[in-house]
């Protein structure tokens, strides 16, 4: 599995799993089996949120799983609803409480903000930072982070701050690379992680994405995955078929040349999910979608 390292010296892996939705389509089968198949096929890491209402099934997953702790490393996050303090310090016991965990390797702040008019998000970032710092002092979290935070977002937790965030969890793929943000955390020591690294497939028929996997002989999912780690970008990819797990689990093995990067980086806005934490929703863009 390939590592990527942290500002505090310790790795994680480079592919997580990502949990949001992953019952959404009934056919699919329950969130229990899902997470089952993805320990199975391999994944160690596991990305869900109190959003997610998924917590309770994964806790009795990982207990059932009997994997050692230690080989483990489970990420969450706290609600916008519950940002401040107060708030956040009784969010960590609940998704810890659901998980049936001691500790959470990861919790991050999901968004800065509870809406885009939301007056008072300096203070209450602040103060669920602090309350997520006071958790690493009583071990109940290893590591705090981000989510969805943009620079300017993440210098109000640096004027407070006593632990630094490890990484920042932000969309990230072809047609959506935020690159501003991403230069600013990579000075800042502030590991990336892509959420939706495929865009939902909503890069999936794009004509320059599908010209590229076919030029380099990979399926579209290997070309978007590869293209974010091989700029030391963490992926958190969804999947509800086994087999859609082990193709992300193990992207192909290939360098995406500097010219054909270059042409990633700079694809015009595509596959955007509509989310900005300073601005109300805009339309989801599926102009290439699949589905
Ligand atoms: N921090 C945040 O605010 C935030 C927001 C959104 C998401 N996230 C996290 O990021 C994770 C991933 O993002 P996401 O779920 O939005 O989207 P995603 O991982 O970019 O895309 C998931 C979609 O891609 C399909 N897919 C997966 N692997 C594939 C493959 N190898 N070939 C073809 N299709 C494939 C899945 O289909 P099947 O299900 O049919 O396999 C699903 O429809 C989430 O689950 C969540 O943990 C975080």
């Amino acid at each position: 599995m390939e590592k990527l390292k942290l500002n505090n010296g310790r790795e994680i892996d480079a592919i997580g799993f990502g949990t949001y939705k992953i019952t959404d389509d009934l056919t699919a089968g329950n969130t229990k089996d899902i997470v089952r198949t993805a320990l199975r096929v391999g994944y160690r890491y596991i990305d869900t949120a109190a959003f997610y209402q998924n917590e309770e099934d994964i806790g009795e997953v990982l207990k059932e799983a009997g994997i050692p702790r230690e080989e483990l490393t489970i990420a969450t996050k706290v609600w916008k609803t519950e940002l401040g303090y107060e708030k956040t310090k009784a969010a960590i016991r609940d998704s810890l409480r659901r998980l049936k965990l001691d500790f959470v390797d990861i919790f991050l702040i999901h968004w800065p903000k509870a809406g885009p008019d939301d007056a008072c998000w300096r203070e209450n970032v602040q103060g669920s930072w602090k309350a997520m710092e006071e958790a690493v002092r009583d071990g109940l979290i290893r590591m705090p982070g981000l989510s969805n935070f943009l620079p300017h977002h993440v210098m109000a937790i640096q004027e407070v701050m006593e632990v630094r965030p490890v990484l920042d969890q932000l969309e990230l793929h072809a047609g959506y690379m935020q690159q501003y943000a991403v230069d600013w955390l990579r000075k800042e020591d502030i590991l990336v992680q892509a959420w939706s690294p495929l865009g939902r497939t909503r890069l999936f028929a794009h004509p320059t994405v599908t010209a590229l996997a076919e030029k380099y002989g990979v399926t579209v999912s290997d070309l978007l995955l590869r293209f974010l780690l091989q700029q030391g970008i963490g992926v958190i990819p969804k999947a509800t078929t086994e087999a859609h797990m082990r193709s992300n689990l193990t992207p192909r093995m290939f360098a995406i040349s500097d010219e054909d990067l270059s042409v990633l980086l700079t694809l015009p806005r595509a596959g955007w999910a509509g989310e900005h934490p300073d601005f109300a929703r805009e339309e989801v863009d599926f102009r290439f979608s699949v589905k």
